[in-house]
């Protein structure tokens, strides 16, 4: 059978401009992310600096717009001083998140000249866990600050005459998390947050910062957390964070599509929370959300994908190897993500490179590309201007965790200067392809499809290797504009993608 979806999509009907930091992603000081991802001096694609040219040109591909640094886990036991200044005097230290460790070698200017030629913004975070305020005004002092002053100096005898200026920072990681060096009651958060986003602000009024919410939507404390963490710092912080990471435990192929509606509850939620204490003191101001980690993550999830024993070097952690399917819920999740443009500003996937990375590696070898990298790559490439307010009209199909949810999930981006528009659109339904017909109302005359593409595959499972990438988007000649009406078959499982623009 053949499943039907039509859509309406107005110019004059928008959710929100895009926040071109959504399309962020993640490099955490953990397994092979850094070391032997995007730094591994001596491979044969590596610079002076030890960046791999290999991974930093998939990075470019996949287009991520900020990158967040160092952590994750790891940043709740980090001392910032160890990596900055002459390589030979760091400190080798124990990474107690991950069991290793850390040589040090690679750390903040590192980071930002790998952020400089790879043409992304820097996201980085604070240590709220073992230290509090006093480092973070250090570190953004270091960091920020043009000169004349201590750390300001300091950074300039490491050769960084211009400030960093860093705009976006992260007050701790899942300090929620009884997992996390020097985990914290909401209570305890809440106060060091505010006071550590009160002397940041003090040193540098220009940046953005992001308070911790839930480590994930099933944490027992989830709800009163973001409404005590906020009610303490809703003066100081400008964003609350979210994780979501989502599992397909079951193998049941439609409870994981049900996670990406989780995950449109779990903003929702986060929105309505934050709203709740501006309701509560009579303020017009509105938190704005950070999905600061999300990805696909439950199959690299054993004891031994957490943690190797004897301390290693960059040991391999968390070396998800992702298949179709997941390719396809990354790619829901993302049209969620859009269409919560109005009060999600950021997100990054976590992480970029080898640990629950779109881009896989071998130290020594190649580099290549996993199934959802992509998803992201077509959404960074052709996700610009406003995401447009969709009447959607879909079949549904029943789940477990979450009831009845739509077949069809579709999010359009168009924008108002050049006229182009890119629609995403991924059918869930496993046996049943759809016919897709999508009014194009108020943008013109003249639409052309310039270009129109699919993810599918007949199994579900199939995975790419460093010696055959066999999902990669391939043309899907059933699309066409005519007029102002696109119509396309969209295959059963597949993820399609379709760029119009006006010809005038
Ligand atoms: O991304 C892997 C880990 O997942 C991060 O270090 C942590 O923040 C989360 O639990």
């Amino acid at each position: 059978m053949t499943l039907k979806a039509t859509v309406i999509a107005d110019a004059d009907f928008v959710i929100s401009k895009l926040d071109r930091r959504l399309f962020g992603t993640f490099v955490e000081h953990m397994g092979r992310c850094v070391y032997g991802g995007i730094y591994e001096p001596g491979h044969s694609t590596a610079d002076a600096n030890g960046f791999r040219q290999d991974v930093m040109a998939l990075t470019r591909e996949l287009g991520p717009t900020i990158v967040r640094y160092p952590g994750g886990n790891f940043l709740s036991g980090y001392d910032w001083e160890d990596g900055v200044g002459p390589k030979e005097d760091r400190p080798v230290k124990l990474d107690l998140a991950w069991h290793s460790t850390e040589t040090n070698e690679f750390g903040t200017n590192e980071f930002m000249i790998w952020c400089k030629q790879t043409g992304v913004e820097p996201m980085f975070a604070v240590n709220l866990g073992t230290r509090g305020p006093d480092e973070a005004r250090h570190f953004l002092e270091y960091c920020n600050h043009p000169g004349g002053t201590y750390y300001s100096d300091l950074r300039i005898s490491h050769g960084f005459k211009e400030p960093h200026n860093i705009k976006f920072w992260c007050l701790g990681n899942e300090m929620d998390g009884p997992w996390q060096t020097c985990a914290k009651t909401a209570h305890e958060y809440g106060r060091i947050a505010q006071e550590t986003a009160k002397v940041m602000k003090w040193v540098d009024p220009s940046i953005e910062l992001t308070a911790c919410g839930s480590s994930q939507r099933l944490m027992p404390t989830y709800g009163k957390w973001e409404y005590e963490v906020l009610d303490t710092c809703f003066d100081q912080v400008d964003y609350i964070s979210l994780h979501h990471y989502m599992r397909n435990d079951g193998n049941d192929i439609k409870e994981f599509f049900a996670e990406i509606e989780a995950l449109d509850y779990f903003i929702t939620e986060v929105a309505a929370i934050a709203d709740a204490v501006a309701a509560s003191r009579r303020s017009t101001k509105r938190i704005m959300l950070s999905l600061d980690e999300w990805n696909v993550w439950y199959k690299a999830h054993t004891p031994d994908d957490l943690k190797k024993p004897g301390w290693p070097k960059a040991p391999p952690l968390l070396e998800e190897i992702y298949n179709f399917e997941d390719a396809m819920v990354v790619g829901g999740a993302l049209i969620v993500m859009m269409n919560h443009a109005d009060r999600l500003k950021a997100g990054c996937l976590a992480q970029l490179v080898n640990v629950i990375g779109p881009i896989m590696t071998e130290t020594g070898g190649p580099a290549w590309r996993q199934t959802i990298f992509h998803p992201i790559a077509d959404c960074t490439r052709l996700g610009h201007g406003e995401v447009l307010r969709l009447k959607v009209d879909t079949t549904t199909f029943e789940t477990k965790s979450q009831g009845d949810i739509p077949h069809l999930l579709t999010a359009a981006v168009r924008d108002p200067q050049t006229g182009h528009v890119a629609i995403y659109a991924l059918n869930r339904s496993t046996e049943d392809a759809m016919e897709l017909d999508i009014d194009l109302r108020g943008m013109g005359e003249g639409l052309a499809l310039v270009a129109a593409t699919e993810l599918h595959h007949a199994d579900l499972k199939i995975v790419n290797t460093k010696d055959n990438e066999v999902i990669k988007p391939a043309p899907n000649g059933s699309a066409t504009v005519k007029g102002s009406r696109l119509t396309a078959q969209l295959k059963p499982q597949s993820w399609n993608v379709f760029a119009i623009e006006t010809q005038q």
